[in-house]
């Protein structure tokens, strides 16, 4: 086929990188996709970076058996463990990551806090503390680590007393204090940011990168002249490792939640 008309694989730990998806036919609608979420072995953001690597690159090999054109790694756990090397390894294929927004939060310019809310092994890869380190001086940053917070998304709880009892317990050291904005450092969160601005002052933006990664995608597509040329709407085929039409159903669902 060629390369222009092949569709683009999207990888994430679950359903999380719907989100992603969401932002990216947005502004690449003439695209078609497949999605694979692994929510068999989610969580991925408590187990060690060997693990995540090596599912990671099942993923991909199994995403790169349906002759993609390139590739989007929209889950931030994966992307500190695997980028680096995915690039080193799949030399041939545009590979896109994701990493917590932290970039259009210091640009506000805003006084106080930035929280980062992240799984634990995002915030403890080189990846972010190198990140981080080129901000830290001038700007006071909050990893927050949400051991957890992933599970209740994957069960399709995006709304509720669990989910505000969590969040609240999770962000009660910081309600009293001065927060500038909270950074959405996993993409499973954008889907619980009507729970989040519930506890959250109406004047703390809440922040996410999939928008940044769509565009970063359009870049390389347009880079490597490989755009979609046709003119109708893209088709979305969304896969999941379970073997369960739940998650599939609740994947549809999200990708057209408001
Ligand atoms: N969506 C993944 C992320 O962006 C969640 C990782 C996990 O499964 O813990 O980090």
């Amino acid at each position: 086929m060629d390369n222009m008309l092949k569709p683009i694989g999207f990888f994430d730990s679950g359903i999380g990188g719907i989100s992603v998806l969401k932002e990216t036919i947005k502004i690449l609608p003439h695209e078609d996709y497949i999605y694979f979420g692994d929510s068999k072995n989610a969580p991925y953001g408590t187990k060690t970076t060997n693990e995540v690597k090596k599912l990671t690159f099942e993923a991909v090999n199994f995403l790169l058996s349906k002759d993609i054109k390139a590739i989007v790694i929209a889950c931030n756990t994966a992307t500190s463990a695997a980028i680096d090397d995915l690039r080193k390894f799949y030399k041939n294929i545009p590979i896109i990551g994701i990493e917590p927004a932290l970039k259009p939060a210091v640009e506000l310019k805003k006084r106080g806090k930035i929280i980062i809310m992240a799984t634990p092994m995002t915030l403890s890869e080189k990846k972010f503390n190198n990140l981080m380190n080129s901000y830290k001086n001038d700007n006071d940053i909050e990893p927050l680590p949400c051991a957890g917070l992933v599970e209740l998304i994957e069960q399709g709880l995006l709304e509720g007393e669990e989910l505000n009892f969590y969040l609240k317990n999770k962000l009660q050291p910081y309600l009293n204090s001065n927060i500038s904005s909270v950074v959405l450092g996993c993409t499973h969160y954008p889907f619980i940011k009507k729970e989040l601005s519930k506890i959250l002052n109406k004047d703390i933006e809440i922040i996410d990168g999939s928008l940044g990664t769509a565009k970063q995608l359009k870049r390389q597509l347009l880079k490597e002249n490989i755009l979609n040329p046709k003119l109708s709407l893209g088709k979305v085929e969304i896969l999941n490792s379970l073997n369960d039409d739940n998650i599939i159903e609740l994947s549809y669902k999200l990708l057209n939640y408001q």
